[in-house]
């Protein structure tokens, strides 16, 4: 590995409008350059992103059941998964992630016999590296920021978590990061019609 890289956590709001409209663009802008830069990576409903509003963007961002993290270029002397805005404004960002967590842990999940779901099930989602940062575990660094914040949440809840990814069956790059991590795809697990493989980590 080359870099280390810092991996931020996103607020999900600000005190001062300012900070907050920048992130927001911020975001905006790197998410659409990964749609740009690799589009056969995402699903193609995706491309509708390019006509959200700033509104859409704000909604998305401040999102309770998401939580974007983005590497930075440089390590510096920030602590991981901070959140401030300001730290985050004005570095180079590298990657990015968005854990979203489906199980509904303040309404009992989607165990209807019990008010405690029986584990956090979340999605890891939207996966990217700038090409000029690739092959030096960034997104390795990104996925297990994401992985321990998820399993954090769950373990504050006593339950165990699972966390699930989607790509292409002709993402060899993605195949292979998410294989090297410990995500399981049974054969029953790819979609050859589609074009889509289905992957888990349980934890
Ligand atoms: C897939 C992607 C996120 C990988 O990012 P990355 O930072 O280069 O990945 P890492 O450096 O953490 O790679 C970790 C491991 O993944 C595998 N891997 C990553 N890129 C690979 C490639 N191009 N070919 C084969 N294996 C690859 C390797 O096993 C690698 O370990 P190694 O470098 O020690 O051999 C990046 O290529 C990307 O952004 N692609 C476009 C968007 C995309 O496909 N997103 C995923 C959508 S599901």
């Amino acid at each position: 590995m080359g870099v280390e890289p810092s991996i931020i956590l996103l607020p999900k709001d600000h005190d001062n409008p300012n900070s907050w409209e920048k992130l927001m663009l911020r975001y905006k802008d790197f998410r659409l350059h990964a749609l740009d830069t690799s589009p056969e990576a995402y699903s193609p409903s995706s491309s509708r992103e390019n006509a959200f509003t700033q509104s859409d963007w704000d909604t998305r961002l401040r999102n309770p059941q998401s939580f974007t993290f983005v590497a930075l270029k440089d390590k510096g002397s920030k602590s991981p998964l901070t959140t401030e805005a300001e730290s985050v404004g004005e570095e180079l960002w590298i990657g990015m992630i968005v854990l979203v967590i489906l199980t509904d842990t303040e309404n009992g999940g989607s165990n209807e016999f019990s008010s405690k779901p029986r584990s956090l099930d979340c999605e890891l989602a939207g996966l990217f590296v700038e090409p000029s940062a690739r092959r030096l575990g960034i997104a390795k660094a990104l996925i297990e920021a994401a992985i321990l914040y998820g399993r954090r949440v769950a373990y504050e809840k006593g339950i165990p978590s699972l966390f699930k990814l989607t790509t292409r069956t002709s993402n060899v790059a993605a195949l292979n990061l998410y294989t090297d991590m410990g995500f399981v795809a049974e054969a029953s697990d790819y979609d050859h019609v589609k074009g889509i493989a289905k992957f888990i980590l349980r934890t």
